[in-house]
């Protein structure tokens, strides 16, 4: 039941503070990850993990390119991320210790349960699924699971999932650093952000109407660039494939500092240029890469910490966010993306909830 809302999409964008809330209950105490909520055998699997291998489709791919961020930076252990249908037919060399992670809504997604079932052959250490739905074959085939509690996704177009699997790559990516680089005053800031987490996204659920207006930029527009630097990257691609899904615009993520090496030849004044700019490490870089864009013609739309630093002018329109922790800045400037491409797709009369070509569910390869 779609409620008040127009769309499925539109009330899926709207629950993920509850959603996010759900996922996080009982699965964190004021100060630690509860790891328990992988399973009653997770514990001496994690002892022994010594690298992650993630496979996973769209968006929830995506997730795990994020996650990527994560791993390395707190847990301090190396992590591959690659698509299910690459991964399913190539030869993988399986590193010692190695845990093999899906990510998945639906948990039938076909390559992705093929990847798994290769990978049980393929000799890592153990599986995991991080998974919307219970009794899914993700579920049942693999040796832990963490179900993410995001609810019955209809839209075809992945929302909430997609910020839940995040929280719970989060949980899994300080499971295992606490048991390599991760200090426990550490472990605390991360989880004290998580617990402001559903909040922030309240707040930035409320710019819904600056958002709608900034849309109507888009809808007559063919091609549009996505730009991220770090872990934004993987956000800015999951904003493109937003809005090339529901509004058939075809959007393109690219990490800003490989601007000059093509796609710049691409910007003119006809050429939206979307930038994901929280206030972190890579914020005078990621400058630096949009002052080429304008001087090239191009429209800048920054979705900005309210403290970066950028002003409205003729050839840009900067969205405020509040300061959020970099911990969590992947999530929040997520919920900004989604509400940008149901905009664009409403304006364009698209079938927002079912896009043209796809199915919610890819059980065939
Ligand atoms: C995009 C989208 C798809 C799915 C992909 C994987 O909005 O929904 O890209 O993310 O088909 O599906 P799951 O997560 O069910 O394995």
């Amino acid at each position: 039941d779609k409620g008040e809302y127009r769309h499925y999409m539109l009330k899926e964008i709207y629950e993920q503070p509850k959603v996010l809330r759900n996922t996080l209950q009982g699965r964190i105490s004021k100060t630690q990850v509860l790891e328990e909520a992988f399973g009653a055998e997770a514990k001496a699997i994690f002892d022994q993990v010594e690298s992650v291998q993630i496979v996973a489709c769209g968006t929830s791919y995506h997730s795990g390119l994020v996650a990527k961020y994560w791993m390395e930076d707190w847990a301090g252990i190396p992590c591959y991320v690659e698509v299910a249908s690459e991964f399913r037919y190539r030869k993988v060399v399986v590193p010692k210790n190695s845990l093999f992670v899906t990510i998945s809504q639906s948990g039938e997604t076909a390559d992705t349960l093929a990847a798994l079932r290769s990978a049980k052959e393929a000799g890592y250490l153990a599986s995991l699924t991080i998974c919307n739905v219970a009794n899914s074959s993700l579920a049942r085939e693999s040796d832990l699971s963490f179900m993410t509690l995001a609810g019955p996704e209809i839209g075809v177009a992945s929302t909430k999932a997609f910020t839940t699997q995040l929280v719970a790559l989060q949980l899994l990516s300080i499971a295992l650093g606490r048991r390599h680089n991760l200090s426990s005053d550490k472990e605390q800031a991360l989880v004290s952000a998580l617990h402001q987490l559903p909040q922030l996204c309240e707040d930035v659920l409320a710019l819904d109407d600056t958002i709608l207006h900034t849309s109507e930029a888009f809808s007559e527009k063919h091609h549009s660039l996505f730009l991220g630097r770090g872990v934004q990257y993987p956000v800015a691609m999951e904003g493109a494939l937003k809005l090339k899904e529901i509004s058939y615009i075809h959007a393109e993520a690219y990490p800003a500092g490989e601007l000059k090496h093509g796609p710049l030849a691409l910007v003119d004044s006809d050429m939206p240029i979307v930038a994901v700019a929280p206030n972190d490490d890579l914020l005078e870089k990621l400058k630096s890469n949009l002052q080429e864009v304008q001087a090239r013609g191009g429209k800048l739309f920054v979705f900005a910490d309210k403290n970066s630093g950028f002003v409205n002018d003729e050839s840009t329109v900067v969205i405020n966010l509040p300061h959020v922790d970099d911990s969590i800045a992947p999530l929040v400037y997520t919920l900004p993306l989604q509400l940008l491409s149901y905009h664009v797709a409403v304006l364009k009369g698209t079938d927002v909830d079912q896009p043209r070509n796809l199915a919610k569910s890819v059980t065939v390869e």
